[in-house]
């Protein structure tokens, strides 16, 4: 979603702004802009496409300043145009205002200054708000932001700039994430850490409805009731270069080989000296596990697949019944939830609207909130009972890759050690499940060189087909769920996951002579069942790639190509089966020339609903 920096120093504002923004356009977005005051006098430039655009203008004609900010737009409220881009400005371009997410009542404001008249050169709900800035503007731009703000409904991060305050910054977070950059002499304002990790490490997290005031010597933050409140100073521990490519054509490709890495990370960090677990920041004990007779997995996309997995593992594990949702859905819907529901939120980012939607709906029912990020102090962390950190470090590609199996890591760890807890798994299970669970990272590692061969030579055979299907059952159809989601959102291939079983109710029809069809068979216990139905899709003349372990050597009498698996537990199996087809979306995306990390229409952190 939009990127948003500001800065206020003594350095050069367009470069640092240009930088940092270059640092957020792993969120995806359609056009970009500038506000900085120069000699006294706000400059506001905008344009349509790339950060590169931008940059290109004001190569050729700088605008020179020390405090400004920049705004890289994913559109919501209108086409991706010039005069639709940020910053927002009043009639005079003296007040300038950069915004990510949805002002929801927009409208009846915009009406209201019409009618003082206003005049309105955008299609955007913003606008409204670099208006209203106008009308309440008195000589005091933090009482024009507090009353401004109190009349915007919806979610928002808002950065604030006027040319006659030239020394001060006001942004204001309500629902989107925002973080305040502290420096010598300097300070900055940022939608995400990677935008100003180069210039300082001290960090602040805004809370939900803070309005924070910075300046060249120092900061003021005021709470909800306005008076002014203390927030944490945080250092970040990651340098910059964990955000870069590090010698990978992409972060996709990098982000796919650490996963051996940061699974070892995400067990490593919970093991005490004895090789047993432990968690850090999860107060759930005996008592509590065995009060909770009902378990709900909430998340969206990719970490609503983990979460599937995490559901069965839950299920399994702790003898109680778990369901799993899509957060959008969840977060309307009337379920049953009370003190004694445990609601699991699964999100990477930690900051996805949906997904804190649907936290705060079963918190205010009594929920006990256990949430799994990969992003500390997140908005997620911050409303939760319990945490989980993936620690799978910064993962910048669109397409989730090492955050979604250290997600299911974070699952098999949790239902190890609440089944312990509750008594409801035997401690030899637990012994042998944990010791394998450790041999993971290992087997991944291994499998990445021969997968990546097969699956640039596979991509060639597919880039040009109309649809793909992924086949699984049980556990398997949940890898076939993500591999079609991979390889849709970044190759453009129309494709679809179904449970094996289900494709002659109706599917079956759209398989013809070449569809490509990837079938995940790696359950034993219904293996021939799988083995059936790549024969009835065979007969149709489909051409079907096999996912099975290695001991399934007869896979290859039945399918066009095999990708044989390291053996292991059932269970793990989705960790180990899922690698193949991330690295063919990856390969199909770059045969088709797309931009692989940055798909079109797709933003990484999606903070609208
Ligand atoms: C797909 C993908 C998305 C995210 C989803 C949730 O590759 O990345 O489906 O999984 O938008 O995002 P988080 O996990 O940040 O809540």
């Amino acid at each position: 979603m939009c990127g948003i920096v500001g800065y206020v120093g003594a350095g050069n504002a367009q470069d640092i702004i240009l930088d940092g923004l270059s640092k957020l356009e792993y969120r995806g977005y359609d056009s970009a802009g500038i506000s900085i005051i120069e000699s006294g006098k706000m400059k506001t430039r905008k344009l349509s496409g790339r950060l590169g655009v931008l940059a290109g203008s004001l190569e050729k004609d700088p605008i020179s300043g020390t405090i400004g900010m920049g705004h890289t737009r994913w559109a919501t409220h209108g086409a991706p145009t010039d005069d639709n881009a940020h910053p927002h400005t009043n009639g005079k371009g003296t007040i300038a205002v950069i915004h990510n997410g949805i002002i929801e009542n927009y409208r009846p404001i915009k009406d209201e200054l019409l009618a003082l008249g206003y005049k309105f050169k955008s299609e955007t709900d913003t606008e409204v708000i670099a208006h209203l800035l106008d009308h309440y503007y008195e000589g005091d731009l933090l009482q024009a932001v507090f009353k401004t703000e109190a009349r915007l409904r919806g979610a928002y991060a808002l950065v604030v700039m006027c040319e006659s305050s030239p020394d001060e910054i006001i942004a204001i977070r309500h629902e989107s994430p925002i973080i305040l950059g502290v420096g010598e002499g300097e300070n900055f304002i940022a939608s995400d850490i990677p935008a100003i990790l180069k210039y300082t490490n001290k960090v602040v997290y805004i809370e939900n409805k803070d309005i924070v005031r910075l300046t060249r010597s120092g900061y003021e933050i005021f709470g909800e009731d306005r008076k002014r409140i203390d927030r944490q100073v945080r250092t970040i521990e990651w340098d910059l270069e964990s955000a870069t490519k590090e010698g990978y054509e992409h972060f996709m490709l990098k982000e796919i080989y650490q996963q051996p890495s940061v699974i070892s990370e995400t067990i490593n960090r919970r093991l005490d000296e004895n090789g047993s677990l432990f968690l850090e920041n999860i107060a759930i004990d005996e008592d509590t596990i065995k009060l909770i007779n009902k378990i709900y997995v909430v998340g969206c996309g990719t970490a609503y697949h983990a979460g599937l997995v995490g559901r069965y593992l839950l299920q399994e594990f702790l003898k109680v019944d778990a369901q799993a949702e899509i957060a959008s859905e969840f977060r309307y819907s009337d379920h049953y939830i009370d003190d004694k529901t445990l609601v699991v939120i699964v999100s990477q980012s930690g900051e996805t609207m949906d997904t804190i939607g649907a936290l705060k709906a079963a918190k205010a029912k009594g929920a006990r909130i256990l949430s799994i990020t990969n992003v500390v102090g997140s908005s997620i962390a911050r409303e939760s009972d319990d945490i989980f950190y993936t620690w799978a470090g910064p993962e910048i590609a669109v397409a989730s890759t090492k955050a979604y199996t250290t997600q299911l890591t974070a699952f098999y760890i949790l239902a190890l050690y609440f089944g312990k807890l509750k008594g409801t798994l035997e401690d030899k299970c637990y012994d042998e499940i944990l010791a394998e669970l450790k041999t993971l990272p290992g087997k991944v590692e291994a499998s990445l060189p021969a997968f990546a061969e097969k699956a640039k030579a596979a991509a060639q055979e597919i880039k040009d087909s109309k649809s793909i299907f992924y086949l699984g059952r049980g556990l398997d159809y949940y890898t076939a769920l993500e591999g079609a989601l991979k390889l849709k959102e970044i190759s453009y291939i129309h494709t679809e996951a179904f449970p094996a079983g289900e494709l002659k109710h109706g599917t079956i029809a759209l398989i013809e002579e070449g569809t490509p069809v990837i079938a995940v068979a790696t359950q034993q216990s219904i293996y021939e069942k799988m083995v059936s139905n790549i024969k009835e899709v065979k007969a149709r003349g489909a051409v079907v790639t096999g996912i099975t372990r290695k001991r399934n050597t007869d896979l290859s009498e039945v399918a066009d190509t095999v990708i044989y698996l390291e053996e292991s537990f059932n269970i793990f199996m989705p960790l180990l089966s899922v690698v193949y087809p991330q690295l063919l979306a990856y390969y199909t995306s770059l045969a088709k020339g797309n931009d692989v990390d940055k798909p079109r229409n797709l933003a990484k952190s999606v903070t609208v609903e």
